[in-house]
């Protein structure tokens, strides 16, 4: 339990301190929230979003799950990129991917099971569609991040087909998707040159 009282007494510091630097914060952003990014990255304990950019609360809107993978039938996921375009009209949303990602690295040695085996199944397609360039990697770290590579480009193209975000497009709203992979070594975060403005 004390792992849990540690986190409840850091928290009651942080919103003192927060406090403590701009009076009148928290009852400022009750009100609304008016971020201008999503964030959908993988949900591992080493890349804190938030965190590694430097952003404060209200800057964005937040969406995690392992190996950061946008699935279509996801309602989840769905539901965060519809609330995100239609009702908070962010202007960018942000696939970020990792190195040495665990998610990816158990779909590349297909040894999972149930739930996670489901979840992970589009990363197969993926491997299948990549198979020679993945076979040419020289050890298993290096196809992870290859692979974290295929598949942060492959969701961006997902997001892209969204109907919301087609749909965005259409009515000519200002939406940019982009790629970034974070590395969990060095704690730098970069773009892949992977932008897309519009049905172009
Ligand atoms: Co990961």
């Amino acid at each position: 339990m004390e792992a849990i009282k540690q986190l409840l007494e850091q928290n009651r510091k942080w919103a003192e301190d927060r406090e403590q630097q701009d009076p009148g914060c928290f009852a400022r952003q009750s009100k609304s929230q008016s971020p201008k990014i999503l964030w959908i990255g993988c949900c591992d304990s080493r890349m804190p979003a938030e965190q590694l950019t430097g952003t404060e609360p209200g800057d964005m809107l937040v969406y995690r799950n392992i190996a950061n993978l946008v699935n279509l039938n996801d309602p989840s996921c769905m539901s965060a990129i519809q609330f995100a375009v239609n009702v908070l009209q962010i202007d960018h949303i942000i696939i970020t991917g990792h190195t040495n990602c665990g998610g990816i690295s158990a779909a590349l040695k297909g040894n999972t099971t149930d739930d996670l085996h489901e979840w992970l199944e589009p990363l197969q397609g993926l491997c299948d569609q990549h198979k020679e360039e993945l076979n040419s990697c020289c050890n298993h770290d290096q196809r992870v991040d290859q692979l974290s590579a295929l598949n942060i480009k492959q969701q961006v193209l997902n997001v892209a087909e969204t109907d919301v975000v087609q749909q965005a497009w259409k009515r000519g709203q200002q939406l940019s998707i982009h790629g970034f992979i974070y590395d969990v070594a060095s704690g730098e975060l970069r773009s892949m040159g992977i932008h897309i403005s519009g049905t172009d």
